[in-house]
């Protein structure tokens, strides 16, 4: 007997192991969902049959089997409303997947359904948000690099045209011609710039270096435009400070555009200060000006491509300068950010770290 129970036992459960392989081998959830639900009611039902019979002799068959029908019939209904709960859901989810492939970047997922398949649509359509950002961002670089190309552009043409038709002499305009042409050169070398940055084509070459002999580098590139409007100019630099793993050039890079940056939004009589202290494993420069400070919307958007606080005073900058900032520190493993002063104005910082690794960075 214990025999005979041990050897439908056993059976049971090899027959209930096959049929789950074979249900994940179905080819939809509905179907797999069906036969697994009448598997799970017929298996007991049969185990119970073929032990009854060899038994007892059982004299219920048409009780047993009509038992084992309604059972079956209860699962399979069950299988396919909870199929149906699962399944409508993913279909919608399907829906706005299509319809995102193809191009409508506004198709969102519903969020309904059982949690797991909620998740899936509520990151879906998270993906989809991100992907609207940015080809909207796109979009405005392209539009924003063509505004910014077509005015230089434009304004040479006019010269032109009026040094053909007889209106002006050509030195009359010759300067003007020129700081065009240098604007446009410097527009252009921006824009290949973060095009390599993005690809990663831009590769770094790290090496052991001072900051100090940058600093100062940088600080007589703007003597001249920091005295003509009496802004001083001062530096703080850290007496103990280690070597920085960096590539110079990009670093001067940086810290001039921050400096320039500092300059363009001090008034007269007020200052811009370099300051270079070690942190850890790193060196931090921060550059502090008395200016009017960030506003919230500058502090979330400065350092996005094209972003200037004040659009209308285009002849100032392209907008780019922060962004090739925040690739260029990236690339030496850096991070950059700005911030308010307690006392009013602006401080914009980036990190560097510390000579001890070496290699090449790849941005
Ligand atoms: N020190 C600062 N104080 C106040 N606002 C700043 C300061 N530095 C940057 N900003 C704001 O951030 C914007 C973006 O700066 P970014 O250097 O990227 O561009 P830009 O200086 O306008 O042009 P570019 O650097 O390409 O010549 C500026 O237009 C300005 O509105
Ligand atoms: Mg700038």
């Amino acid at each position: 007997m214990i025999l005979l129970a041990a050897i439908v036992a056993v059976g049971t459960l090899t027959a209930g192991l096959v049929v789950a392989v074979i249900c994940r081998r179905l080819p939809s959830v509905r179907l797999q969902l069906a036969v697994f639900g009448v598997t799970v009611a017929l298996l007991p039902l049969v185990a119970i049959i073929s032990t009854g019979v060899v038994m007892f002799d059982s004299t219920h068959d048409l009780t047993i089997v009509l038992v084992a029908s309604a059972g079956a019939l209860a699962a399979l209904v069950g299988a396919f409303v909870l199929g149906r709960s699962i399944l409508e859901p993913m279909l919608r989810l399907r829906t706005a997947s299509a319809d995102l492939a193809a191009g409508h970047l506004g198709a969102r997922a519903d969020e309904s359904g059982p949690t797991e398949v909620a998740e899936v649509a509520r990151a879906f359509n998270q993906m989809g948000d991100r992907l609207e950002e940015l080809f909207d961002a796109r979009r405005q670089l392209v539009a924003w690099a063509s505004h910014d190309l077509r005015t230089p552009l434009a304004s040479l043409q006019a010269m032109l045209e009026a040094v053909e038709d007889g209106l002006a002499e050509p030195e009359d305009y010759l300067p003007a011609m020129r700081d065009q042409v240098t604007a446009l050169g410097a527009l252009v070398d921006d824009l290949f710039e973060l095009a390599r940055l993005d690809s990663g084509a831009l590769t770094i070459e790290l090496r052991d270096a001072g900051i100090e002999g940058l600093v100062e580098s940088c600080l007589r590139g703007v003597e001249a435009e920091a005295s003509a409007r009496q802004i001083s100019l001062e530096t703080r630099i850290d007496d103990a400070l280690p070597l920085a793993r960096c590539a110079p050039e990009k670093v001067e890079r940086v810290l001039s555009n921050l400096v320039r940056n500092a300059l363009r939004h001090t008034p007269s009589d007020g200052a811009v200060a370099i300051v270079v202290r070690p942190d850890e494993r790193e060196l931090v420069v921060e550059v502090e000006d008395t200016g009017e400070g960030f506003a919230p919307e500058a502090l979330r958007r400065m350092f996005d491509r094209f972003w200037r606080g004040d659009r209308a005073r285009s002849a100032d900058g392209a907008g780019l300068g922060l962004a090739i900032a925040r690739g260029l520190v990236e690339a030496q493993g850096g991070r950059i950010w700005a911030e308010n002063r307690q006392g009013g104005g602006g401080r914009v910082c980036f990190t560097l770290p510390a000579a001890a690794s070496r290699g090449l960075v790849s941005s």
